[in-house]
């Protein structure tokens, strides 16, 4: 994405990363930071993605490794990881269930502490949270959640970042999510949108709502911070006013496939169209961590059209998609500069 001339990177040295006190930290869920060192995390990936695109980026992270942990599959995570260690000067290992002993043949305590004796810092994607989480119990080095069932803390960043990039008012962001609400992107966006101070409506089915727990963590969280939630199942009511519209795959990675046609009769109606982003704000932008099912162009996108009828698309239509109002290819590239932030802020 260009980027206006006007913002000037803030100064970028090994001091200046150092003095946001973030060396040595674990990311595991958005609760892990305060909204002061989130904002810092942002503030930092702008200035990197600033660096990089005028051939000014300095490299922080010279002869340090990763170890990067894939249970599930990815382009973007295991991408964005990949480039921002090399082009910070650093290098990435990638481990996965099937040419490792991880998961099946080791535990996570057990790998930790192979890990850390060879690797500056850890990335685990997998199912559960607690496996990342005894990860970072049993290793010294930073570890990062690169997705679980219950967060997608470094998705966060780039969501935020991209909204900030694409908001009439960075310091006032208003969005919705409509869909599958009680999975990890829609746990993550109303914790994060709390800790950020935002306008956020979660658009769902009640029974797709997140757990009680995440939503009053959340509540207490925007008391403080002036953030606005609202649940609810009402489009309209959910949409109206809105500068972004999120959407997530109705069904995700390690959910059981038979879950399709329950999810689609519950989601049918939700599905992001041309009116429902009329709904939102003039100008709304719609938003996708991605991978999308907007056509039959891939495996699950044609077999869904076809036993269910939706020759338009699933959570988004093909049209919305396409249209100008899609940023996910910002927030996609986004993966890249967060990353950067949280390895250069943690490492350097
Ligand atoms: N958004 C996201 O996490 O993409 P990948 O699954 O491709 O990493
Ligand atoms: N909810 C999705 C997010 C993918 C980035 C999944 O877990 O599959």
């Amino acid at each position: 994405m260009e980027l206006a001339p006007s913002e000037s990177p803030a100064p970028l040295s090994v001091e200046s990363v150092r003095a946001l006190n973030l060396s040595g930290r674990d990311f595991l869920k958005e609760l892990d930071f305060t909204p002061f060192e989130l904002t810092s995390l942002l503030d930092l990936s702008s200035s990197l993605k600033i660096a990089r695109s005028t051939k000014s980026e300095p490299q922080f992270l010279a002869g340090k490794n990763l170890a990067a942990i894939f249970e599930k599959t990815s382009t973007r995570t295991r991408i964005a990881f990949d480039v921002a260690m090399s082009e910070q000067g650093g290098s990435t290992t990638f481990l996965d269930a099937s040419s490792s002993q991880i998961g099946h043949k080791e535990s996570p305590a057990d790998t930790a502490r192979v890990l850390e004796r060879l690797f500056d810092a850890i990335e685990y994607r997998g199912t559960e949270q607690s496996v990342v989480e005894e990860i970072a119990e049993y290793s010294h080095v930073p570890v990062y959640n690169g997705l679980t069932n219950q967060w997608h803390p470094t998705q966060m960043l780039a969501d935020f970042l991209t909204m900030r990039e694409h908001a009439s008012d960075p310091d006032q962001l208003s969005f919705c999510f409509v869909g599958d609400a009680r999975f990890n992107m829609a746990n993550s966006l109303l914790t994060m949108g709390a800790l950020m101070g935002a306008d956020i409506r979660l658009v769902a089915p009640d029974s797709l709502w997140p757990s009680n727990d995440i939503v009053h963590t959340a509540e207490s969280i925007a008391a403080t911070t002036g953030a606005k939630i609202l649940l609810t199942s009402d489009l309209e009511q959910g949409v109206s006013g809105v500068e972004f519209v999120h959407t997530d795959i109705w069904v995700s990675m390690g959910e059981p496939d038979d879950q399709w046609a329950q999810r689609i009769e519950l989601l049918r109606d939700y599905q992001v169209t041309g009116s429902l982003m009329n709904m939102a704000g003039n100008n709304a932008k719609f938003m996708h961590c991605l991978p999308a099912y907007h056509d039959s162009t891939t495996l699950v996108g044609a077999r869904v059209a076809r036993e269910f009828n939706m020759p338009n698309g699933v959570e988004v239509t093909h049209e919305v998609f396409e249209s100008n109002a899609n940023i996910a290819f910002d927030q996609a590239e986004n993966r890249m500069h967060t990353i950067k932030a949280i390895l250069v802020a943690t490492l350097a």
